[in-house]
Formats: structure tokens, sequence, C-alpha cells
């Protein structure tokens, strides 16, 4: 099969061809390029593995080098060339575009570790060892055979049919190179395919091997999952083939229901999915879909059922957001402000909520609107998503009182300038107008203006401030000057 789209075309691929005709090697363009073409993704590192002869004394040369080298020349200027002669690879980049050279191989594993022995083979043997069939495709870059498409897995049709299949059996793929397991159910997840019985059986099998793998390696794996459309599939993958426990065990212990006195609470795990896919839906960035995730991670310490009410997770939110940083450290997520962004969120998702379910008050939104600051949009996206009542009547009122609070948030915003509130009297000016030293009472009376614009006693400006201090000073009997 000749492939006819315009992409292989492209005047650096071409080019590519052209100088592996000049050295006399065979070169192909290959796995998640190819992949990528066919279903119309848009992918930009190009990987090329080339099939070249020995030499007379055996040797084979490092063809890719080689490749990589004369690439790099007929593009002159703005070109830059990456050689690394420990692996016998090579990259150019030129703008936005980087090709990969590497000599076709065949690797063989050892049983703790996923660095393999790495052999130079022919371009099926390099095929058999790449993970996924369709991930196993090569087009032909030589002139006389320029976009033959080398398939000996039958990679197209799974592309066809929306598969995810192992060119060999699953059990050596997978148990070769661990990540693969995640990377099976991130791909199932980013394209909408479904894994065959065989890989998830395997992956259910070999899953105590994901303990080899780095958890940077992981997180980035999940990262993608969380990004996709629907980012529930890859966590129910996750937890259907049992990888769930051993890579984040605070998330499985989300699942399950208990009943009490014929009481049940919902299943947090399911809830927090849907929740997540909610904020997926809304596209809501990655942190935010973090937190959308652990919103509700604090609920199995705080669970109790108290006869009179039923169940309740008291705290939930605070207890939440402490496990937070804890988290972020286990699965090497960043400990930067993205972690204080989803701690913050975990901590007030329920804020919204809660002023939702009562009256709502100009001061209540304001403190939401002063504790949220720039988030709050953040924040009540989540609060929306986190709506996922089976009672109609109960999800209409909820969503009829958040367009209530969202109308006063941006009728008090626009009025008090309360999202990034700075105090209109800072702590150097109460003490030059009492003549204090730095002390508690300097803080008492700071947080006192700040409490009386919260709550609409005075508007958020300096005059007002002053005024509303020297009143304070005066109860206290404080002398001003
Ligand atoms: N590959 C593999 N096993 C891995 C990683 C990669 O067999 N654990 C092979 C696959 O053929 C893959 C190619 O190397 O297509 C390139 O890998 P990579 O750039 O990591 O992934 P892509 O498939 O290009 O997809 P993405 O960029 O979305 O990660």
């Amino acid at each position: 099969m000749i492939i006819t789209n315009p992409k292989i075309h492209q005047p650096i691929l071409e080019l590519v061809g052209e100088e592996a005709d000049k050295l006399g090697i065979e070169c192909y363009v290959v796995g998640g390029w190819v992949r990528d073409l066919i279903l119309h993704r848009d992918s930009k590192d190009i990987d090329v593995v080339v099939v070249g002869k020995a030499s007379a004394d055996g040797e084979v040369p490092r063809w890719g080098i080689l490749l990589a080298e004369a690439v790099a020349k007929r593009l002159g200027r703005g070109s830059h060339l990456s050689v690394f002669k420990t692996f016998g690879t090579a990259q150019v980049k030129k703008g936005d575009t980087e090709v990969e050279f590497v000599g076709a191989r065949k690797e063989s594993y050892r049983h703790d570790s996923r660095n393999p022995i790495v052999e130079d083979g022919t371009l099926e043997e390099d095929q058999n060892r790449r993970d996924f069939t369709i991930n196993a495709m090569a087009i032909c870059l030589n002139k006389d055979r320029y976009g033959e498409l080398l398939d000996p897995f039958g990679g197209m049709y799974d592309l066809e049919d929306c598969i995810i299949q192992t060119p060999l059996d699953p059990d050596i793929t997978f148990s070769d190179d661990p990540l693969r397991m995640m990377r099976a159910i991130r791909f199932a997840t980013q394209l909408g395919f479904n894994l065959t019985g065989e890989c998830f059986d395997a992956i259910a099998r070999n899953k105590e091997r994901i303990n080899i793998i780095t958890r940077e390696r992981i997180a980035d794996e999940l990262n993608k999952i969380m990004l996709s459309r629907r980012p529930s599939e890859g966590w129910l993958l996750l937890d259907k083939t049992g990888l769930l426990p051993l890579i984040f065990p605070e998330l499985a212990a989300l699942k399950g229901v208990e009943t009490m006195n014929g009481r049940a609470h919902k299943d947090i795990f399911y809830h927090t999915l849907k929740v997540l896919d909610n904020v997926a839906e809304a596209q809501g960035g990655l942190w935010l879909r973090w937190a959308a995730l652990l919103h509700d991670i604090g609920k199995p310490r705080s669970k109790k059922y108290e006869p009179k009410v039923g169940w309740t997770f008291y705290n939930h939110n605070y207890l939440g957001a402490k496990m937070v940083p804890k988290i972020f450290k286990a699965l090497k997520l960043p400990q930067n402000e993205k972690m204080n962004y989803v701690v913050k969120m975990v901590d007030l998702h329920m804020r919204p909520i809660n002023l939702i379910e009562e009256t709502v008050t100009d001061s209540a939104v304001r403190r939401l609107l002063f504790e949220a600051g720039d988030d709050i949009n953040d924040l009540m996206l989540l609060c929306n998503a986190d709506i996922t009542s089976r009672n109609e009547d109960k999800v209409k009122r909820y969503h009829d009182n958040y367009e209530l609070v969202m109308h006063k948030m941006v009728e008090l915003e626009e009025r008090d300038r309360i999202r990034n509130f700075q105090p209109p009297v800072m702590g150097d000016e109460i003490m030059q107008m009492f003549h204090l030293e730095p002390c508690a009472l300097v803080g008492e009376l700071k947080s006192a203006v700040k409490d009386a614009i919260l709550d609409g006693i005075i508007p958020n400006d300096h005059d007002a401030a002053v005024i509303f201090i020297r009143q304070l000073a005066k109860d206290k009997g404080l002398e001003t000057y």
C-alpha cells in the first residue's frame, strides 16, 4: 500500500530519503508519527529508522548518525544536530520540526530493568520490539519505494477498528517494558480505543511489574490521561486491571459503598470520575482536573455514620487539602504553585455549594471572592461539575442557585473589587496613626478593617477605612496623632 497523504511529501522527509539513497541505505519513518498521520492528528516529532549493510570488518556503521549528519548539512543554517554516540542515535532540529535518527534494532530485556540490551537488527525486528500494532507501522522514504507502508501486524486495521493490541505475545511486550501497560491505557483513553481481551488480561497478570517503572514516567502518562476528552476511561481501566492501588492507593480507597441501617452513601470513586469528566467537558485545565480528581480524597478518613443524620464527611475538604502535598510528592507531580492551587481548590470546593444551599448573603459572597481571588472562576466551575445527584429536582435547584451566586459575584466584584483585595490601610500607616511599634494590635485593627469591608459595613476605600479605624481605636481607648 502506498500512502499518499501530502504530509508524507513534506520537503524534510523527501530530503531525508534523498540523503539515504546517496548513502545506499534504507530509511523509514516509523511509530507514533505514522499512526498520527493516518489518524489525521497533529504530531511534530518524526522518528526515522535506517537499515544499512555491515562494513568489511563485520561491524555495522552507525548509519543513523551518518544520515543525520548528511541531513543537517543539506539543511544548512538554522538546523541543529545533536549526536548521542553511546546510543548510536542523532537528532536534527529545524524550526518546529524534530527528526530522530536511529539504526534498526532488536532488543532483549532483563527481568529487573526496563533498560534493554540492544543489537542491530532488520526493519522487521525493529517493528517486532515496538509496543502496539498501531505504533509499529513504517513508511519507506527511499525514492523508488517512497510512501510504501510496511505494516506486518495489521496496525492499519486496528486503527480502523479502534483497537490496542501488541505485535507479540502481550505478556512479553508488557513484561519487557512495564511502562507499556500505562501507555496502553493512555492510548485507549486519548484515542477512544479499546484494549483487546488478551491485552487487558496481560496487564492484569503483569501489573506488579509496574513497580520497576519510575514515578516520573507514570506521572507523564497520568497527565496525558488527564488531558484526554474523557479521563474517567483511563482511571476505570487502571482500576479494572488492578494497577490503580499500586500507583495511587488513596484514589483506590474511594471505591465502595457502605450501608448502615439501610442507608448507603454514594460511591465516591465513581462520583469523582463523573466530576472529573464534567470538568474536562467544560475545558478545565490540567490542574483543575487534578483538583477534581482529588476533591473528595479526604472523604474515607472523615466518614462517620451518625444515627440521626446518616453518613457524614465533616471537614473532608480540609483533610483532603492536607493530603494533596503528600500525594503530589508520591506521584512526582510538581511541588510548586500548581500544587498550591490544587490544595486551595480542594480546600474551598465546598464553599460555593454551601452558599448555594443557604441564603446567599453579600457578605458570604464577598468572603468567597476574597479567599478564591483570581481562581474564583475555576472554583465555580469545579463546584458546578460537582453537582451530580440523580435527583433531577435537586440538580435543578442547585443550578438555579448557582446562577444566582454567579450573578451576585459579578455584581459585587464590579462594585467592591474584592477579588484581588488589598487592605486600603496598611500596617505601617496604622502604626504611624497611633505611634505603635509592630504588635498584635496592629494586626487586629487591620483584620477588623478587612472584615468590615467584606461584611459590607464600609466600602473598600482608604478614607472610609481610616474613619472606621479611628472610631475603633477610640472605642479601645487609643490616642490618635
Ligand atoms: N515505543 C515503544 N515502547 C515504549 C515507548 C515507545 O515501543 N515504551 C515505540 C513506539 O513504536 C512509539 C515510538 O517508540 O510509537 C515513539 O515513542 P514515543 O515518542 O514515546 O510515543 P509516541 O507513540 O510517538 O506517542 P506520544 O508522542 O503520544 O507519546
